[in-house]
């Protein structure tokens, strides 16, 4: 594990994007797994300058996100669908078809959910970009008694619900439900690289990265991968 301290926001996207793009110019044809939630968003615009000066042609890139949130439309705002299209891909030259998210809004779910991980196992992902709940979730694997294998739906916890009102007008409109990537695709990924900001996030790194392997803080699994990286600021 590698992880760098850095002194702040801007420096944490800076490094991140530096080390996304580096996969991207070695390796063109790259599969990248994305993230949401505010921590990525400085990344996702630094990736947007690099394309925009020139530096940086995302179009042999294939990319799945992490999660969706159940009972949003693409088009809603609050959507992760949504957020993917206004920080990053109506920004770099993407090929749209190339692009996967989970479908949340499936009627059946378990067949979507089946789809989204067989589409995964068939591309690999090279790099994976994560951020960290304040409980200790990666994508949308919430604390709980097993880690999840298989991209699956949640019941997100409370403590989520309530971290991520801060987006809605209304608190009681975050979704209760969602789609996430298992703990499976997300391991399987040859390189993964976890950003986080904020001293909020500072307790739940360091029990994440130095605590006991569990199910009860989902990110500690990720002391069990190959190539992790983690840049942080508080
Ligand atoms: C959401 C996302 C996670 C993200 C987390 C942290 O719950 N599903 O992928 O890591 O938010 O968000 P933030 O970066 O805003 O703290």
């Amino acid at each position: 594990m590698k992880v760098y301290h850095v002194p702040s926001y801007d420096v944490m996207s800076q490094k991140a994007a530096n080390l996304i793009s580096a996969q991207i110019i070695l390796y063109p044809q790259s599969v990248l797994g994305l993230a949401t939630g505010s921590t990525p968003i400085g990344v996702y615009e630094r990736l947007v300058d690099k394309h925009n000066n020139g530096e940086l042609d995302c179009g042999g890139l294939t990319t799945f996100n992490l999660d969706e949130y159940c009972g949003l439309s693409e088009d809603d705002p609050q959507s992760y669908h949504y957020f993917m299209k206004s920080h990053l891909f109506s920004k770099v030259n993407i090929n749209k078809e190339k692009i996967h998210l989970p479908d949340a809004s499936a009627k059946d779910i378990e067949k979507e959910c089946k789809r989204y991980d067989s589409q995964i196992e068939a591309c690999g992902i090279d790099l994976q970009l994560l951020g960290i709940g304040n409980n200790g979730h990666i994508g949308f694997n919430e604390p709980g008694a097993v880690f999840e294998g298989d991209t699956h739906c949640v019941d997100l916890d409370e403590s989520t619900i309530l971290a991520n009102a801060r987006f809605f007008d209304d608190p009681n409109d975050v979704p209760r439900k969602a789609v996430t990537m298992g703990m499976k695709s997300i391991m399987l990924a040859k390189r993964i690289l976890l950003v986080a900001n904020g001293e909020a996030k500072r307790a739940i790194l360091e029990k994440s990265l130095y605590g006991p392997i569990t199910p009860l803080v989902p990110a500690s699994i990720l002391q069990l991968h190959p190539d992790l990286t983690v840049v942080w600021s508080d």
